[in-house]
Formats: C-alpha cells, sequence, structure tokens
C-alpha cells in the first residue's frame, strides 16, 4: 500500500504584489490555494496535505492576522489530514496557532508517522532544532513501529552531499543522527523557493517543495510504500506553454452563478498559468433575461419574444472593452430557444471574435425518452446551423439531471458537427465528458476547445483533467494537433 502526501507551501499571501520581488505572486495566493485544494480533492486525492509554512508574506503589522483567517477557511475545504506549520513569513507562533488551529503532535496514516516541527530561526534564514525538540522526535521513533516523517519549514538535509540549497539546519548533522536511529526515512520541508528535487543519502530521503506562489506554481505529490521508500514527483498550477493552450470558455460577473469573476484578473491569471489566451464567454440568456424570467426559463419557452427583455450587452461589451487587450477575445455562450431560435440579437452576434453554443434547456420532464432525444438532437443542430464555433460541454445537461447519458446519440452529433464543422468543447465544470464521445471526435477529425467554464478565478486556464483525458483517450497524437487555433 502506498501512502500519497501533497505538499504546498510557500504562498506569501499580501493584500499587495511585492515590487521589489516580481516573480512572487503573493497577492493570488488565495486563488492560488483554491485551485490546488480543488485539484488535490477532485483528482490527485492524496491521503495527508502538508503546509510548510510562509503562508503570508508580512507578518506585521497585521497583515498577515488579517490575512491568514481568509487561508485557514480554505485549508479547511481540504478533503485529506493536513498538517499546518508555520514559516518565517508568518505571523508569531502563538498568534499563528490560534488562528490555524494547535496541529496535533503527530498523525499516523497507514502505518506512517509524520512529525510536524516548529523549530526556531536562526541567521542567514537558516533553523535550529532544540535539544526538546530533538529528544521529543526521538522519543515518537521509539514509541512507533514503522517509518516516520518529519515535517519542518526550513530544508533538512546533510551537508556533505550537494543539495544546491542555501539553507539549512545550523545542527543538521546531529539532527539526522538521532532521525537515522529513530527509523525516518524522510525529512519534507518547504522554505527555499527553488525546492529541491528528492535526495537520497544513507537510506534517507530530503525532499523541499517549491513555492506555491511563484512560476509555475508548484506543487509536490510523494508516494511513500510501506517500507519507507518514497517517490516523489513535481507538478505545477500552471500549464506547459509549449502546448499554447486558449481556455475557450471564461464567465464574468454578469452571469448570475459566478462567484468572484473579474476579466482583468482572469486575464492575469491566464497569463500567469502559461496560457496563449483566453475567450471571455457571457451566457447570452444571462444578458438578455433578468434573474427572475431566467429562473422561470423565459430565454427557453419565449426566447426573444418575450415580453419583458433587459438587455445587458451594452454592459457586457463595454466591461470587455474597458479590461481587454491582446490575450483575450470577445466570446460569449450563446443560449437557444425552445424553437432553436438563437438567443442572441444580430448586432450582438456580429460583434463576437468567438461564439460558444450550449444546451442548457430541455424539456427533459417529459416521460417520452425519445421525445426528449430528438429534442437535443434537434436544439443541437440548430446551434451548430447558427454558426457556432464550439459545441459546449455536449451531453452535460443529461449528467446534471442525474440521467444515463444516451450514448447512441454520439454518432449522431459527432456527424453533426463534421458536418457544420464545428469544435466540441472538453469541460469539467460539474462535469465529466464522456470519453467515447471524445474519441469518435477525433477519430471523425472534429476539433476540440478546452474550456474551464470559469465561474471563480481559480478555475481560469486549469486543464490538469483535460490534459490527462486528452492523453489517456488520443495517446498517438500531439494535443495542439487536436485542438481549433
Ligand atoms: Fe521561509
Ligand atoms: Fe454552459
Ligand atoms: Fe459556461
Amino acid at each position: 500500500m502506498k501512502t500519497k502526501i501533497a505538499v504546498l507551501t510557500d504562498l506569501h499571501f499580501s493584500k499587495s504584489a511585492n515590487p521589489a520581488i516580481p516573480e512572487r505572486h503573493g497577492e493570488f495566493a488565495d486563488i492560488l490555494l483554491l485551485r490546488a485544494v480543488r485539484r488535490l480533492n477532485r483528482f490527485i486525492k492524496p491521503d495527508l496535505v502538508f503546509i510548510g509554512g510562509d503562508l503570508v508574506d508580512r507578518p506585521n503589522p497585521g497583515e498577515g492576522r488579517e490575512l491568514l483567517p481568509e487561508l485557514k477557511k480554505i485549508i479547511d475545504l481540504l478533503e485529506a489530514p493536513t498538517i499546518v506549520i508555520n514559516g518565517n513569513h508568518d505571523p508569531e507562533i502563538g498568534v499563528f496557532k490560534k488562528i490555524m488551529g494547535k496541529p496535533a503532535d503527530f498523525l499516523d496514516i497507514n502505518g506512517i508517522r509524520f512529525v510536524p516541527f516548529f523549530d526556531p530561526e536562526r541567521p542567514g534564514y537558516n533553523a535550529f532544532r532544540t535539544p526538546e525538540e530533538i529528544a521529543r522526535m526521538r522519543q515518537l521513533g521509539a514509541e512507533f513501529n514503522g517509518p516516520l516523517v518529519s515535517l519542518q519549514h526550513v530544508p533538512l538535509f546533510p551537508p556533505e552531499p550537494e543539495a544546491n540549497c542555501p539553507y539549512n539546519y545550523t545542527n543538521a548533522d546531529e539532527i539526522i543522527k538521532v532521525m537515522r536511529e529513530a527509523n525516518y526515512v524522510l525529512a519534507l520541508s518547504g522554505h527555499y523557493h527553488e525546492g529541491f528535487a528528492k535526495l537520497d543519502h544513507r537510506g534517507m530521503s530530503y525532499i523541499a517543495g517549491p513555492a506555491l506562489c511563484e512560476n509555475r506554481f508548484g506543487y509536490t505529490v510523494i508516494e511513500i510504500d510501506e517500507r519507507g521508500k518514497a517517490s516523489c514527483l513535481q507538478e505545477n498550477l500552471a500549464m506547459p506553454e509549449e502546448l499554447r493552450l486558449v481556455d475557450c470558455h471564461v464567465h464574468t460577473r454578469l452571469a448570475y452563478c459566478n462567484e468572484n469573476m473579474d476579466i482583468a484578473k482572469s486575464i492575469s491569471l491566464g497569463q500567469m498559468f502559461g496560457l496563449d489566451g483566453i475567450v471571455i464567454s457571457e451566457h447570452s440568456a444571462h444578458l438578455y433575461f433578468n434573474l427572475g424570467n431566467y429562473s422561470r426559463s423565459l430565454n427557453y419557452l419565449e426566447g426573444l419574444e418575450a415580453s419583458e427583455i433587459t438587455d445587458r450587452t451594452p454592459e457586457y461589451f463595454s466591461m470587455y472593452a474597458a479590461e481587454a487587450n491582446t490575450f483575450c477575445r470577445l466570446g460569449m455562450e450563446v443560449d437557444y430557444d425552445c424553437r432553436g431560435r438563437k438567443v442572441i440579437r444580430q448586432d450582438a452576434w456580429n460583434k463576437l471574435e468567438f461564439r460558444n453554443g450550449s444546451v442548457h434547456f430541455m424539456d427533459l420532464k417529459n416521460p417520452d425518452m425519445k421525445a426528449i432525444e430528438k429534442e437535443f438532437l434537434f436544439l443541437n443542430e440548430a446551434a451548430l446551423a447558427s454558426g457556432i464555433d464550439a459545441l459546449v460541454h455536449p451531453f452535460r445537461i443529461f449528467r446534471r439531471r442525474g440521467m444515463d447519458l444516451p450514448r447512441h446519440l454520439f454518432a449522431p452529433l459527432v456527424e453533426l458537427l463534421k458536418r457544420y464543422r464545428c469544435a466540441a468543447e472538453i469541460n469539467y465544470h460539474t462535469n465529466e465528458p464522456p470519453a467515447e464521445f471524445f474519441r469518435m471526435c477525433i477519430e471523425n477529425g472534429v476539433k476540440l476547445t478546452l474550456g474551464s467554464d470559469a465561474h471563480n478565478l481559480y478555475e481560469v486556464g486549469e486543464f490538469y483533467p483535460h490534459l490527462k483525458f486528452l492523453r489517456e483517450i488520443a495517446p498517438d497524437y500531439e494535443i495542439p494537433d487536436l485542438l481549433i487555433r
């Protein structure tokens, strides 16, 4: 059995950017942390998360105390057991523990004991483990029949082999000697922003995780087997730049279901995450119908013939114009009414540089499944015939209502996509894209788009599952060749 540990460290959360250290994006640390937390919960599923300190950038004169509770709320979303320690940038230990909660003395998971240390600093950004803490370390090993892991902020490693790290414990030799005697197999640390990959030395391993707040926003996933052998994988929140990915589906604050969207921040995040561009794409039905009428599905039942239309497209276009740069394109996620007419006026449609089309509404209460399937194909063809560039989240409507996917409609929809030369979107927003359908798209030359469908900033350009999906369903293809340009 393997035990999986994720290391998130050095967030340096701050209210504003630090002009002296431009590579440090502490002003986005809450978003980076939430992105990591969501990715861990949904896709990586570790047995333990270690948060290695320097959660905030400026402990004084109170910014840190103000910001730490915000991070605590996000950390509490983690589904795995979590150990949080402080770093030299965090408020003093009493305040830190009061906000973050006092961690357990140790945590036993799958027969491995994890022991956190809150050690004092030494000049030159080094650290020191006190005789009392070394005694505790020894005692926790003596009373436990299995491998142990030492968790601390400042990297701990033997001084003699080359670790390429300028920081260490001033009494590292003494600590490591006791660790070896007490069956510790691994020391996990943060603090050194570059981090260093697993260093193996005389039967023990040493790892320093990279800073989550610096390009490429890395974290570490470690697996330890029951004998205490560790393997280590370094991953990034950022996307591989060489793939030149575009997020074709990013919402704005005008979506009724948005949480914190902001066009300027979406652009900054898209750039930070190594994308080639983003498409701002608001629901057309949200722009023409007020929340009450939208909730009553008037956009679907009556379309633009409804008696009350509240046109917010001028606000959408001016908001876009105020923030846009060459990194983004003006798009929309166009809805269709029950007669297959697009819910967008022609002058607005003509302004768009990219058109997503979607089926969000259907008469799913109809007891006749054949009629439901007929309407599904009718609305999809209406969207395709209207001239959209991409059909977003195909088949999601069934999954969202808890219905089985009508798999026999995969082939007819692929035929339609081919006929209208339209791309299909891979979308994980409240969705799992059907592999068989996308395999058929690829075999039939239907191009794909990647959409985060971001309603929260942490989602912008989050294509971790999309890329994994494409590598699984199309191992013989280069990813850029599958996507529209
Ligand atoms: Fe630090
Ligand atoms: Fe949608
Ligand atoms: Fe959407």
